[in-house]
C-alpha cells in the first residue's frame, strides 16, 4: 500500500514515522502548500488543520477520481462529509481519527494499542483499517448505519484529554499553594495521571475511581472544599462539579454508605448555593459602585477609566 500524508504537523509526522517503521511506502506534503500534479497513492490521509479540510477536499477532487484509491482525514469533529468535494468527484472518503494526544512533533505518543475511529465508504474504511493495523492501532467502527456522531465523539475526547490538562493546571496551582516547588508540580502529577489512565484501561468504570468520594469520606471532602475556598473561587467550583460527577460512580461501587454519599451530595449543593450567593452579592456591589461612580462623574466625561474604587474587595474566608 502506498500512502500520501498531507500535513507535516503533529499527527502527520507521527503517522508518517510509524508507517515508515512498519515498512509502508509513505510520502508527505505540506498542509499549507499547493496540490501535487498527481496523486500516486492508494490512500491519502489529510492531516491538516480543520479549517483547511475543505480547501484540500477541493484540491484533491480532480486528482482522486473513481477507482483511484481513497481519501480520509484525521480530524475528530467531522465525519467523512468534510471531504464531500472528493466524494462528488467519485472518490471514496472517510475519517481516520486516532484517539491519542499529539502535543509535540518530537514526542509523539505510543500508537500501538490506541484506538482509531474509522468510518466512511467501504473502500476508504478497508484501506484505513489496513493502515491502522499496520502500525498497531485498533480500529473502532460505528455500530449503527448512520455512523458515529463525530461532534459528540470529539467532545468526549476533548473533555477527557484537554480537560485533564486543564485540571492538571489547577492541581499545579494548588500544589504550589500547598508548598510544593513549581518545577516539581507537573512531575508529581504525571505518574498519578498515568496510574489513573492505567486503572481506567484495566478496571473500566466505576472500578477505576479511587479517593474520598469512593470511600464516602465526607470529612476529607469538606476539608478540601474549605481550604480551596480560601483561594481562587474557580478551584472550589471545579472540585464541586467533579464531586457531583463522581457520586454516581461511588454509588455504583456500593463501598460507601448511602448516607455518607448523600451528605457529600448535600455538601456540594450547599457550597454551590453559598458561592452563588457570594457571587450575586459581588455583582450587586459592582452594580451599586458603577451607579455611584456614574452619578459623581463630571458631565463632560465620555468614557470610564478603570478606577481603584471600582475594584471589588477580595474576600478571603478565615
Ligand atoms: N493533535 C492531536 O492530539 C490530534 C489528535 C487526533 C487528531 N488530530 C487531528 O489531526 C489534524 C491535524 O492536527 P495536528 O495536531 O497535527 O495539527 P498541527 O500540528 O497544527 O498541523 C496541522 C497543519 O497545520 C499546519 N501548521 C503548522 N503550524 C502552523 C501555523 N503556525 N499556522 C498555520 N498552519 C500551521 C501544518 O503545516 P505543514 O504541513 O506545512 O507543517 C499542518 O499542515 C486535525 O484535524 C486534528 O483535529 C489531532
Amino acid at each position: 500500500m502506498r500512502v500520501l500524508i498531507i500535513g507535516r504537523g503533529r499527527v502527520g509526522t507521527a503517522l508518517a514515522r510509524a508507517l515508515r517503521r512498519a515498512g509502508i511506502s509513505v510520502s508527505t506534503l505540506s498542509g499549507r502548500g499547493a496540490a501535487p500534479a498527481q496523486v500516486r497513492a492508494d490512500l491519502v490521509v489529510v492531516a491538516v488543520r480543520d479549517a483547511e479540510l475543505a480547501r484540500w477536499a477541493t484540491l484533491l477532487a480532480p486528482l482522486v477520481g473513481p477507482r483511484r484509491g481513497a481519501v480520509v482525514h484525521s480530524a475528530g469533529a467531522f465525519g467523512p462529509e468534510a471531504l464531500d468535494a472528493v466524494r462528488a468527484a467519485g472518490g471514496a472518503t472517510g475519517q481516520l481519527h486516532i484517539a491519542l494526544s499529539f502535543a509535540d512533533r518530537r514526542h509523539p505518543p505510543l500508537l500501538s494499542g490506541a484506538r482509531a475511529l474509522i468510518q466512511g465508504e467501504p473502500i476508504a474504511v478497508r484501506l484505513a483499517k489496513r493502515l491502522a493495523r499496520a502500525i498497531g492501532l485498533v480500529p473502532v467502527c460505528p455500530r449503527r448505519s448512520g455512523g458515529v456522531d463525530a461532534v459528540l465523539y470529539h467532545a468526549a475526547a476533548a473533555l477527557l484529554s484537554n480537560g485533564a490538562i486543564a485540571l492538571a493546571h489547577t492541581a499545579c496551582e494548588l500544589l504550589i499553594r500547598a508548598g510544593i516547588a513549581a518545577h516539581e508540580a507537573a512531575p508529581l502529577l504525571s505518574p498519578l495521571l498515568a496510574s489513573t489512565a492505567k486503572n481506567l484501561g484495566a478496571l473500566g468504570l466505576p472500578g477505576a475511581l479511587t479517593g474520598p468520594v469512593r470511600r464516602g469520606d465526607f470529612d476529607t471532602v469538606a476539608k478540601h472544599l474549605a481550604r480551596m475556598a480560601e483561594g481562587d473561587a474557580g478551584h472550589a467550583a471545579l472540585y464541586r462539579a467533579l464531586l457531583t460527577a463522581q457520586l454516581p460512580l461511588a454509588r455504583a461501587l456500593s463501598e460507601a454508605s448511602t448516607a455518607s454519599l448523600d451528605r457529600i451530595a448535600t455538601l456540594a449543593k450547599h457550597t454551590a448555593h453559598a458561592e452563588l450567593a457570594k457571587h450575586t452579592a459581588h455583582a450587586e456591589l459592582a452594580k451599586h459602585t458603577a451607579h455611584a461612580e456614574h452619578a459623581t462623574r463630571p458631565k463632560h466625561a465620555t468614557h470610564r477609566m478603570p478606577s481603584k474604587k471600582g475594584k471589588l474587595p477580595v474576600r478571603r474566608a478565615g
